[in-house]
């Protein structure tokens, strides 16, 4: 199964008014994990908002059968985004998502928000 990195790229950091920027700080991660994430099997969107503003940046990694999370409060450095990727590789490697503690990216820990187990829909 296709792991997805989902970023939302209306993401806010505190102060962002203050920058000057003329990207979202959603928009400057979203650029790196696309990056970072080329030459890879795992596959990205973007969307706008994942209704976690208040944690900006947010991510979620997902994959069909899988544990899907959503993580935060990430700056939009490269840093973060090749700990992503990298995070998002081993839960595709994983039988089901979950990723033992010892394989997680430095970047990543911390950051996770929440956790989801995938449907059964009975079949
Ligand atoms: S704007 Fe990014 S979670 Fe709402």
């Amino acid at each position: 199964m296709t792991t997805w990195i989902t970023i939302c790229d209306t993401c806010k950091r505190d102060g962002w008014e203050d920058t000057g920027m003329d990207q979202t700080d959603g928009e400057a991660l979203a650029a790196l994990v696309e990056g970072a994430a080329q030459g890879t099997n795992i596959k990205t969107r973007r969307v706008s908002c994942l209704m976690g503003c208040e944690r900006s940046c947010n991510i979620s990694i997902q994959a069909e059968n899988k544990l899907a999370y959503t993580l935060g409060s990430f700056t939009p450095e490269i840093d973060a985004a090749e700990g992503i990727v990298a995070y998002a590789t081993a839960h595709a490697e994983s039988d089901n998502g979950q990723v033992p503690y010892r394989q997680w990216p430095e970047a990543v820990k911390g950051h996770f928000v929440t956790r989801h187990l995938p449907l059964d829909d009975g079949e």
